[in-house]
């Protein structure tokens, strides 16, 4: 059976409406299954001193250990126009560390792996 890409999108268009984004003015909300599929969501959270603002995928990637941990399988993030945006780079990170080179994105170009977006990833397996 095909993914429902448009069910999980529908997750981070709901996540995206709990953003605090009152300095950029930029919302994100993300969403993620999980391997058990669990579907876990974030939302930006900015703050007074601007560069410790959370992104979307933090409080994700937090809400994936708290309810149980697990492996990442399909992500995807969206803007205040529940438009598709890209992850960011240190989000592609912690993306790689949750779900591993074969996570399946939603990207601005189309389905994309977590290899494809952070080709030659820094991971686990490095600090062996
Ligand atoms: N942001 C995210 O939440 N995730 C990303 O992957 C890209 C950027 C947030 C951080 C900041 O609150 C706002 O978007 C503008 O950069």
């Amino acid at each position: 059976m095909t993914f429902d890409w448009e069910s999980l999108k529908a997750a981070a268009e709901e996540a995206v409406t709990h953003a605090y984004a009152p300095y950029s003015h930029f919302s994100v909300g993300a969403a993620a299954t999980v391997d058990d599929g669990r579907v876990v969501t974030g939302c930006n959270v900015e703050n007074a001193a601007y560069g410790v603002a959370l992104c979307a995928e933090c409080g994700l990637v937090s809400q994936l250990h708290i309810t149980g941990g697990g492996r990442l399988t399909h992500f995807v993030c969206v803007n205040g126009d529940r438009e598709v945006i890209m992850p960011c780079g240190r989000c592609r990170q912690l993306l790689y560390e949750n779900g591993g080179p074969d996570l399946q994105l939603w990207t601005v170009s189309g389905i994309k792996t977590m290899d494809e977006v952070l080709p030659d990833a820094f991971g686990p397996d490095d600090l062996d």
